[in-house]
Parts: structure tokens; C-alpha cells; sequence
């Protein structure tokens, strides 16, 4: 018997004309500023664009727009994502991922581009397994958190946005010298947490790398985080395992009263703001390079970056394997903070 769903997939991926492109999961800054670059950089191409608004939940539902030139004018700058994101349960489903495809079919799309942290690229990669559909992934978010890429979109402006805040909590923490336990992003990975902390030159950085290692708040305490300073500031990465800053600050009052503490979750002011330049340049250059990818054939990777080099990730590595924190970085905190 004929299987014209297999003559189908062949055929379409035989010529890609028509683009889709989605932000999906926690928004980051730069996220426009990679949209920007995939349409302009498929429109100069000669490729269709076509925006899918919601993440995957706009693809079940049919929310999608053509893009010209001028749908991405004036969003470099900008933080969020125009267009929008979600976190779409249905698409976790067999059920739900069948809809999607039958809006793709609709739509005409031959190709996504899909803009996301580990959970969005876990859906891109089920999907392109399951549709044999040609999806390229962009690492889309401020925990920096994804396996092969140096860096990810976003997380260079998450990380000023809170040195620029903790500078300001110092000037009270030191004024009543109190200790501060202030919470950052990154449930699963302290890059956030260690590097915000040797930037504002906080005492410590309790990170979910080494969680299972060691007593970090009872390391900590047992070496004088206190030492030469009247007032200490540590990071630390929100958790539910740890209570995150909530639950240190409850451990240190209950086992050491002398200590005046206070908490500040800097929470998702983190996610947004306008994008460092930082940002903008890699979104600029892995938004090209995601329809570079398309055009050569490439299909269900991600795009990195390692050592200012664009490299393609498949996506089992980008989401699979736990992306290792540098630990000579604890070190150099730990010396720096005497
Ligand atoms: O994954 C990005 C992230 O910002 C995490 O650091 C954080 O735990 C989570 O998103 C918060 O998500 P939401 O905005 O849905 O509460």
C-alpha cells in the first residue's frame, strides 16, 4: 500500500519555503532580538515567515500571522517576547502534538525555528521525531542551563540585571550591617547564583550543583562568612528542595541568633529589561544562523555557541546532559570574599 503520509514528509522536506518561529517557556531578553534575525535573515533568502504567537499553544490553536521585514522593526531593543510565550500542557500529549502538525499542514510550514529553555527544546525534539518535521532550536533563556552552548540568550542581561540590584541592597546591607540572602533564578543551575555572586563580590553563592555535596549554609557559617566585614551578602539559587533564601534565613535564626538577616527575592525582574548588547549580538547571530542550519540541511539541533564559534547541538545533548558549572569559580569567590 501506498503510505502517502511518507510521500508527503518527503516531498515537503525536500524544499523548505516557509518558516515558523516561536518563543516558548520562560521569556528572556534577546528573544526579540533572535526573531528579528531569523525573519530578516529567511526573508532575505527568499523564505516565508510566519509567526506563531503563544508558543506551542498558538500552534494547536492557529495563531499565526505572515511576518514581513517590518513585524520585527523596532524590537532589538526591546525585552519579552513579542511574540508571546507559554508553557503548553497539551503539547506534552500525543493528542496535542497531532493538532499541532494539522495547523502546520494547514499553515504551509515547512520548517520551525523554536526560541526556548531545556522544556521547550524537549518539545521540539518529540515533535521532530515524531513528524520527522525539520525543527532548529534556539537556547532561549536566563539560566544559561543548556548542554553545548557557552552561553545562552539572555542570561548576560538576567546576570547585570542583578548585579545592578544587589549594588543596591549593599549600600543597606552594609549601612545596618546585616546579612542578606538574596534569591536568584535557576532551579536547576547556579550559574546566576555563582557568577552574580564573584560580580558583586558577595561572601558566597549557594548553588544546586553541589547541593547533595555539602551543607552549604553550614560550610559557610563554619568558616565566618562574617570575617573582616560588617555586613555579607550570599546568593542563592532558588529551590524547592532547599527553601532557597526563605529557608536559609530561617536555618540561620534559628541556629544562629546573633545574626540580623533579611531576605530579597529578586524574583522575574530578572526576566526582563532591555537586552545587553551581549544579548543582542549572539540572538543577532544564532537567529542567522538557525536558517543557515535550515538551508544546509540541518535538522533538530540546536545552535551554540563555544568559544565565540556557532556550532550545532543536537538536541538529545542540549537537553539531556547537565550543562557542569566551572568550579574553579567557588574557589575564586571563596578567596576573594577573605
Ligand atoms: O527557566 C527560566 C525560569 O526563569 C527559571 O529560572 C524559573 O525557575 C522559572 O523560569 C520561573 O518560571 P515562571 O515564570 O513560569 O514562574
Amino acid at each position: 500500500m501506498i503510505n502517502f503520509v511518507a510521500i508527503y514528509i518527503y516531498i515537503r522536506n525536500m524544499a523548505i519555503k516557509c518558516i515558523g518561529i516561536l518563543t516558548s517557556g520562560g521569556d528572556a531578553p534577546g528573544m526579540n532580538a533572535a526573531i528579528r534575525a531569523v525573519t530578516r535573515t529567511a526573508i532575505y533568502n527568499g523564505l516565508e515567515v510566519k509567526g506563531i504567537y503563544r508558543g506551542y499553544r498558538g500552534l494547536l490553536t492557529d495563531e499565526i500571522i505572515p511576518f514581513q521585514t517590518n513585524n520585527v522593526s523596532n524590537i532589538i531593543q526591546q525585552g519579552g517576547t513579542i511574540l508571546k510565550t507559554a508553557r503548553c500542557q497539551e503539547f506534552r500529549e500525543p493528542e496535542g502534538r497531532e493538532q499541532a502538525y494539522k495547523v502546520i499542514q494547514k499553515e504551509e510550514i515547512d520548517a520551525l525555528v523554536v526560541i526556548g529553555g531545556d522544556g521547550s527544546l524537549s518539545g521540539a525534539r518529540v515533535f521532530a521525531q515524531e513528524y520527522n518535521f525539520p525543527i532548529v532550536g534556539l537556547p532561549g533563556t536566563i539560566d544559561n542551563d543548556l548542554y553545548g552552548t557557552d552561553t545562552t540568550i539572555g542570561y548576560d542581561t538576567a546576570l547585570n540585571t542583578i548585579v545592578e540590584a544587589i549594588d543596591k541592597i549593599r549600600d543597606t546591607a552594609s549601612s545596618h550591617e546585616r546579612l542578606f540572602f538574596i534569591e536568584v533564578m535557576g532551579r536547576d543551575a547556579g550559574f546566576l547564583a555563582l557568577n552574580g555572586a564573584i560580580a558583586v563580590g558577595a561572601e558566597a553563592a549557594i548553588i544546586p550543583e553541589i547541593w547533595t555535596e555539602v551543607d552549604q549554609l553550614e560550610e559557610l557559617i563554619k568558616n565566618g562568612f562574617r570575617k573582616t566585614k560588617n555586613s555579607s551578602i550570599v546568593l542563592v539559587a532558588e529551590s524547592e528542595i532547599t527553601g532557597g533564601a526563605i529557608g536559609m534565613a530561617e536555618r540561620v535564626k534559628k541556629e544562629y541568633p546573633q545574626y540580623d538577616v533579611r531576605v530579597t527575592i529578586l524574583g522575574h525582574i530578572q526576566r526582563g529589561g532591555s537586552p545587553t548588547a551581549t544579548d543582542r549580538i549572539l540572538a543577532s547571530r544564532m537567529g542567522e544562523a538557525a536558517i543557515t542550519a535550515l538551508m544546509e540541511d540541518q535538522r533538530n539541533v540546536m545552535i551554540g555557541i563555544q568559544n565565540d564559534n556557532i556550532v550545532y547541538v543536537p538536541f538529545s545533548k542540549a537537553i539531556k546532559k547537565d550543562k557542569p558549572i566551572n568550579r574553579d569559580l567557588l574557589n575564586t569567590l571563596r578567596i576573594l570574599s577573605i
